[in-house]
């Protein structure tokens, strides 16, 4: 009987530490030396080709992939780790949080469960959260990706809530009127998404309108 084993491991461990290890040094040069570089610059034809070609049958050992990205993805960034990039409001990265992600990767894992430690982190980052913005300790909360799956939750919760039937069970079938949500007409583009994902359409969201000041009309 023939045993087939495979693996994900490297074939050569040393060259991924020499990589890995370049990488940091790169890491830490591109995020200190941030302020010597444009906020954003054109990328050439010959690099945007790159982004076009048709789907590798061979693998392409790592030294090559890194020296790829640092030519053709780290001098073309959006911009917005630049102290002057000022166009919109997002996030910059973060060499703590880049080497905290690093490590969660890592350690790979699932946190549906299980009798583990970063389970235990999760858990207790949620009810810091808890403990912050006073809600009460029997509260359920979990941590997601970002600002969009967050109002996709909260809303869906507030809509079973606040649906009067089960709905989890019967569907937006069984709702006998249409539910709507209220907001500025300045929301984030996000809750269209979520009531469309919930299933109630995107009239469900109603914009009020805000005056000069970004103000909602309380009385409309
Ligand atoms: C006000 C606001 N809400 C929600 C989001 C969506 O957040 P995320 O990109 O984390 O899903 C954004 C994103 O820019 C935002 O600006």
């Amino acid at each position: 009987m023939s045993k087939i084993s495979e693996t994900l491991d490297p074939a050569d461990w040393e060259t991924h530490r020499t990589v890995a290890h370049q990488m940091v040094d790169d890491a830490i040069d591109y995020i200190r030396d941030v302020r010597s570089r444009p906020v954003w610059q054109e990328m050439p034809p010959q690099v945007r080709r790159q982004f076009n070609e048709a789907v590798p049958h061979a693998g392409t050992p790592l030294p090559k992939v890194y020296q790829q990205v640092m030519s053709e993805v780290f001098p073309y960034p959006m911009g917005n780790i630049h102290p002057r990039f000022w166009m919109w409001y997002m996030g910059a990265s973060n060499f703590t949080g880049a080497m905290g992600d690093f490590l969660a990767a890592i350690l790979g894992s699932n946190l549906g469960g299980g009798d583990h430690a970063a389970a235990e982190i999760d858990k207790q980052v949620v009810g810091w959260m808890k403990a912050m913005i006073g809600y009460p300790a029997e509260a359920s909360g979990t941590l997601v990706s970002g600002g969009s799956m967050a109002n996709l939750i909260g809303l869906t919760v507030a809509r079973n809530v606040m649906s009067g039937i089960d709905l989890r069970n019967e569907g937006v079938g069984a709702l006998s009127a249409p539910m709507r949500f209220y907001g500025s007409d300045q929301v984030h583009s996000c809750h269209r998404i979520a009531v469309e994902a919930m299933g109630l359409g995107n009239n469900a969201l109603r914009r009020i309108p805000s005056d000069a000041n970004c103000r909602m009309d309380l009385s409309a």
